[in-house]
């Protein structure tokens, strides 16, 4: 009876769900990736931090400008924690953002994040929605150089360059592995497709519109 009540409270300890992720036990933890392993952690294996060296806390991939050659005109480069070993255990990770003129990061979603934006060139018109319990209300504003934005954690958020020349900017995200959702890519562009039937009744819409959707190429910028 101890061993199973042990249990039930062990299985509701677990159940407690992390806003972010869980905050480190040691100074640091640089991610291992170990593919041969048959064990699964929720994260990465740590190198043995008593061999660390200055660029396990270093990343350079943010010096090159992101080709934006695409059907969005935009590129993230992330650094995150499978780009930047680093950030593992460390509840943050960063985005380089380029624009081409007029071009567009789209509506999507970081369900595990909070993200904070600064515009370093050019002008973006940025906005997100909030949820049901505060009627999808978008709130939207047009950042300048040195401007900066938040865009609350899991809400549907989109940046696009309204200016005739390039855009940069930087997003910081606060966790290590921040996961995305595109909305077009993931409700058109999922496989195998959602089923016509749910996406003409969900959005009012015919089935040709549906069919038209589905067959498009849903570029992912990331
Ligand atoms: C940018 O991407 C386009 C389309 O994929 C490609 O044709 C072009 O060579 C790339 N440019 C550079 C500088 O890598
Ligand atoms: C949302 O809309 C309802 C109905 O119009 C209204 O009563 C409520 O005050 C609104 N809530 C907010 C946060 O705007």
């Amino acid at each position: 009876m101890k061993l199973f009540q042990t249990l039930v409270l062990l299985a509701l300890a677990s159940s407690c769900a992390f806003a972010s992720d869980p905050s480190p036990l040691q100074d640091f933890c640089f991610a291992v990736n170990d593919l041969n392993s048959v064990m699964f952690v929720n994260g990465k294996f740590c190198k043995d931090p008593k061999l660390a060296i200055a660029d396990d806390f270093f990343f350079s991939k943010f010096r090159y400008p992101g080709n934006t050659s695409n059907l969005l005109s935009s590129k993230v480069t992330i650094a995150f924690v499978d780009q930047f070993p680093g950030l593992n255990t460390l509840s943050i990770a960063m985005a380089r953002l380029d624009f081409a003129p007029y071009g567009l990061n789209p509506p999507h979603i970081h369900h595990r994040d909070i993200e904070m934006l600064v515009v370093m060139e050019g002008t973006l018109h940025v906005g997100f929605v909030t949820s049901n319990q505060l009627n999808n209300t978008l709130f939207t504003k047009v950042l300048s150089k040195g401007d900066v934005f938040v865009f609350p954690q899991g809400l549907i958020h989109y940046q696009l360059n309204i200016g005739q020349t390039t855009a940069l900017a930087f997003a910081f995200l606060s966790s290590q592995n921040p996961r995305l959702i595109t909305i077009a890519n993931t409700v058109f562009g999922s496989k195998p497709p959602i089923n016509v039937d749910v996406l003409t009744k969900a959005l009012q819409v015919d089935d040709n519109l549906i069919n038209y959707l589905q067959e498009q190429k849903w570029f992912e910028n990331h």
